[in-house]
């Protein structure tokens, strides 16, 4: 294929990719005489609510029950926002309702705990999403119940829960769609397709951002607070360990705390990283090396405990480097290959010379029609009923997520190691002879159930 391609040549490029790969997969459920899915929403917090409403506009199924261990309050990433299980059944029944005109239509039905959901016959899939430290208890028991799995980016808290998650969804044959959107944005399809077939020459390096923390958490001295009587804390905390609450601890925020995320390294580079992945052909692999140039944290005893700031490079076994620093914009992958450069992310898509993104839509050009998200979950539903390719498979949400472990690895040894370059086995999905940087590629979850 010559480039500069245009969006045409693009989108006939990859249908007939899809068809000749077509992947026949049987709907586990009673409902294949129709086709059409019955689906749970599990975890209606800041993106599982926005996931929902484009999923009832897009009409993509039936959302037949939503599931949180919040009733519903207000505190999400902005303070007005009101989410949690009842606003959520409450969405899907209204707009339900009003789509086909039945005013007393109460379809959806809401659950405090999973495994009640999970226990439905009648369900097809589910959207875990959930905070990263539940995604894959939770993905996993969906599997083996016979559900198929949109699991949201990053796929997995640590490097073990990855491989789990794989080998289980290998075992029992779901699809199992990783929630990295940009897989199914037309813009980073056509960049990175792109870079793969060679439009800037033989890539040397990629540039990565990963935005900074955007929430300020209680510094050290902070006090525990009262749970609210709508929040099942426990079942909130799961497989984490015990510690007291603190509203800046869950909603949104659970994201720079190291028992429940990574911080914008994993938040982030769940796109910019995957994406330099996806471009490099290296999506279901990785980099053989890292070292950490620079890490800064909060002060000790803060309840935030994710780095700040970071800069990190990679090297993958042909030699091409990868770097990833704390920037703006939040997201964004740059190529840079012997025949010029081009850069995709929530900057928008450049390039070195013009003709080389000739034709190319704009990162969020026509939002409507192009939306991201609900062209991922279409995918995902199509991929369910043998009509397409899955865009973001397990096995590519695992490599793209232990790359950014590899990185928190690398960062949080920092303060011990300083620059140290780590090795790595991409057999054994470890550090070569660093036990204190393997202490964080996995850990012992706590007992929760009940
Ligand atoms: N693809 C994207 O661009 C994108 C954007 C934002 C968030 N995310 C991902 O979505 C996930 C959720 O993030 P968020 O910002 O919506 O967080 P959030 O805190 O706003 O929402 C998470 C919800 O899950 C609920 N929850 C926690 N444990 C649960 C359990 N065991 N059962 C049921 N519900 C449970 C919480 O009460 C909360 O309402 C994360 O993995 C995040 O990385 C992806």
């Amino acid at each position: 294929m010559s480039f500069p391609l245009n969006r045409r040549q693009f989108l006939a490029g990859s249908a007939a990719f899809t068809t000749a790969s077509l992947i026949r997969r049987p709907i586990l459920s009673a409902r294949d005489a129709t086709g059409r899915l019955n689906v749970a929403f599990i975890g209606t917090g800041n993106q599982g609510m926005g996931m929902l409403t484009r999923f009832l506009q897009w009409d993509l199924g039936d959302v037949v029950a939503v599931c949180d261990v919040n009733q519903g309050s207000y505190g999400y990433r902005e303070e007005d926002h009101f989410y949690g299980r009842e606003p959520a059944a409450q969405l899907v029944n209204e707009t339900v309702a009003k789509q086909k005109n039945r005013g007393n239509w109460k379809g959806c039905d809401s659950y405090r705990d999973f495994r009640e959901v999970l226990a439905r016959p009648d369900i097809d899939a589910v959207f875990v999403i959930v905070p990263d430290h539940w995604h894959s208890e939770i993905t996993i028991r969906a599997a083996r119940a016979g559900k198929h799995v949109y699991c949201e980016k990053p796929l997995s808290l640590t490097v073990e829960e990855g491989r789990r998650m794989v080998d289980v969804v290998r075992e029992t044959g779901i699809v199992c769609q990783t929630g990295s959107q940009e897989r199914s944005r037309p813009a980073s399809q056509l960049v990175c397709e792109a870079v793969k077939a060679g439009a800037i020459g033989k890539v040397h390096t990629v540039k990565t951002v990963v935005g900074f923390n955007n929430k300020i958490g209680p510094g050290p001295g902070w006090s525990p607070q009262p749970v609210p009587d709508t929040f099942d804390y426990q079942m909130w905390l799961g497989p984490a360990p015990y510690q007291p609450y603190h509203q800046d601890r869950c909603l949104y925020r659970f994201r720079f705390h190291y028992d429940y995320s990574g911080g914008q390294i994993t938040n982030f580079g769940a796109h910019s990283c995957d994406m330099a992945q996806w471009g490099l052909n290296r999506d279901k692999s990785g980099p053989v090396e890292i070292v950490c140039n620079k890490a800064e944290f909060l002060p000790e005893g803060s309840l935030f405990n994710t780095a700040t700031v970071t800069d990190y490079t990679c090297k993958y076994d042909d030699g091409v480097q990868l770097q990833c620093i704390s920037s703006e914009p939040k997201v964004e992958t740059r190529f840079e290959g012997s025949d010029g450069w081009i850069k995709v992310g929530y900057g928008g898509v450049d390039a070195s010379r013009p003709e080389l993104i000739k034709g190319f839509p704009g990162f969020r050009e026509a939002k409507g029609e192009i939306d991201a998200h609900s062209l991922h979950m279409k995918n995902f539903v199509e991929a369910i009923a043998g009509k397409a390719t899955l865009h973001a498979p397990v096995e590519i949400g695992h490599a793209s997520a232990n790359l950014c472990h590899m990185a928190n690895a690398a960062i949080r040894s920092f303060p011990k190691l300083g620059s140290q370059v780590l090795r790595w086995d991409l057999d054994q999905e470890r550090f070569v002879d660093n036990d204190s940087a393997n202490q964080y590629l996995s850990r012992t979850p706590r007992n929760w159930e009940t």
